[in-house]
């Protein structure tokens, strides 16, 4: 049989940076965006332009400067925030505007008040005004799976009449089981007459965890788009994770008999990535992208691994990208295998960046017997963080012990490079410094989470903080990495408040 395309539409950018905590500044956007190119996603919703400055800014650099991929903005359904989108993504070599308005009985009667007839009304009228500078225009019925199909049928048509050429069936809130979605997605196929003038997409959340069941049941019931994050990252339990539909499609393509442009050998580094500038976590057990994925702890399941892989794995770790051999490093490494390492791993420093890192790793394997990827990873996380940095810290400084008041004492570098030191007392080492650093910089907020691991086993190991801070309500995420923990919690803390910065300069008009 004949194998399909599926059509990759990643939303990390806009679902998956919607996740509480998971605000990403524009040049962050602009690195996953452009590793979302390499990994050859064909569309790329790059933001919400209307939804604020930093949004607008983020979509339209992505436009400017991703240029293998559709760009889409998304926009409700309103004049002026289809304008605004447009404004966004015009320069983008492929553009996509991507309308939606709520569907269901329950949001119109609750929240938007308004009758079946003037939302479909309102939906005709909006993909025209999106068609009217664009040939891509995408169209979702919020709330589809709790819609009345023939309801969602009459929009459905009115909207390809209208001149949208993609649309989408979210399940926006996670609460359709596989068999009834793809009867919906099955139920559109044969029910609208017009439908094979446009793309027919979904957009499936996870709170009953079954995104990706859906999303693959949809596709086999004739659905052509899928719209994922890496991760599986977004609202509330997220999105259906890009990583898994892909590889279900690849791996089971005996079943499914349809096939993705996605590079899979660039997913492990586009998951990392994604990771580390949003700071959520990937889980150990997390399909595809888990640290224990593909890792044998049952003796009988090594056994058989060691005599022939396909006994206990259904996939080739290399297929997705994670470095074949674990190789250690140690102090006696030289530059040249240093950067051979990392070029494994798929960074490529230039050479500025890789002296600074060649330095930290030097000092890393002064202190660390062994050094793992996992450690030249966070090694190279540490130093990404620290060229995009506005204050940088310069010295830390900790007493305490018992009986003893918790002191800091720490010296900030400001961006034109005046120095600042000041000194705190508090509960704990890293409240004393989270103090120290906040009476520099001056603006209030509220650190809401703090979290430690290690990056690797043994007492040796570098830990890893993550901290997320709140400011007017919005939620900045900071990550820090060193073997002394409360150095690691200093760094955590500026680059929350690095972030915050930056965000403060670009959504300020
Ligand atoms: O979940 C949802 O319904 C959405 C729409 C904007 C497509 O994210
Ligand atoms: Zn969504």
């Amino acid at each position: 049989m004949s194998e399909k395309r599926v059509i990759i539409f990643d939303t990390t950018l806009r679902d998956g940076e919607q996740a509480a905590g998971g605000s990403l500044n524009v040049h962050e956007k602009l690195e996953i965006a452009t590793q979302l190119e390499r990994l050859k996603v064909d569309v790329i919703e790059a933001g919400f332009p209307s939804s604020s400055p930093g949004d607008f800014e983020a979509v339209n650099l992505i436009a400017q400067e991703v240029k293998n991929c559709t760009i889409c903005a998304l926009s409700h359904a309103q004049i002026e925030a289809i304008d605004s989108a447009w404004e966004a993504v015009k320069c983008a070599a492929d553009p996509r505007i991507h309308v939606f308005l709520s569907a269901s009985d329950i949001h119109l009667l609750y929240q938007l008040k308004k009758s079946q007839e003037e939302i479909l009304e309102i939906a005709i009228v909006m993909v025209a005004r999106a068609r009217k500078y664009l040939e891509n225009v995408e169209f979702s019925p919020m709330d589809a799976s709790r819609t009345d199909p023939e309801y969602l049928y009459r929009i459905i048509r009115a909207v390809i009449d209208a001149g949208a050429t993609t649309v989408n069936i979210p399940d926006t809130v996670g609460y359709a089981t596989p068999a009834e979605f793809g009867n919906l997605i099955g139920g559109i196929v044969e029910n609208v007459p017009n439908i094979h003038r446009a793309v027919l997409s979904v957009h499936c959340h996870n709170d009953l965890g079954l995104a990706v069941a859906n999303s693959l049941e949809a596709l086999q019931r004739g659905a052509r788009q899928v719209e994922c994050t890496i991760n599986g990252i977004g609202e509330r339990a997220g999105n259906a994770s890009l990583e898994e539909i892909v590889m279900a499609l690849k791996t089971r393509s005996d079943v499914f008999h349809l096939n993705t442009g996605i590079d899979t050998s660039q997913i492990y580094k586009t998951s990392r990535l994604v990771s580390e500038l949003t700071c959520f976590v990937v889980q150990p057990n997390k399909a595809i992208v888990g640290s224990n994925a593909f890792r044998h702890e049952s003796g009988i399941h090594q056994d058989g691994v060691i005599k022939k892989a396909i006994t206990y794995e259904i996939m080739d770790p290399r297929d997705v990208g994670i470095p074949a051999n674990s190789l250690v490093m140690g102090k006696l490494s030289g530059r040249h295998a240093f950067r051979e390492r990392l070029a494994e791993l798929g960074y490529s420093l230039d050479d500025e960046a890789l002296t600074r890192a060649f330095g930290a790793f030097k000092e890393l394997a002064d202190k660390k017997k062994e050094v793992t990827d996992r450690d030249l990873e966070s090694l190279v996380a540490q130093e990404r963080r620290t060229q995009s940095e506005v204050y940088h810290l310069d010295h830390i400084e900790v007493l305490c012990g018992e009986p003893c008041i918790p002191t800091a004492t720490v010296r900030l570098v400001a961006p034109d490079g005046e120095i600042y030191a000041d000194a705190a007392l508090g509960t704990g080492p890293v409240d004393a410094v989270y103090k120290a650093i906040n009476r520099i910089i001056g603006i209030p907020n509220k650190l809401t989470e703090f979290t430690v691991k290690s990056v690797t086993e043994g007492i040796d190991a570098i830990g890893e903080v993550i901290i997320r801070i709140e400011c007017d309500g919005v939620t900045y995420t900071g990550r820090g990495a060193s073997t002394d923990i409360i150095v690691a919690s200093a760094r955590a803390c500026l680059n929350a408040l690095n972030r915050l910065l930056i965000a403060q300069k670009v959504d300020s008009p």
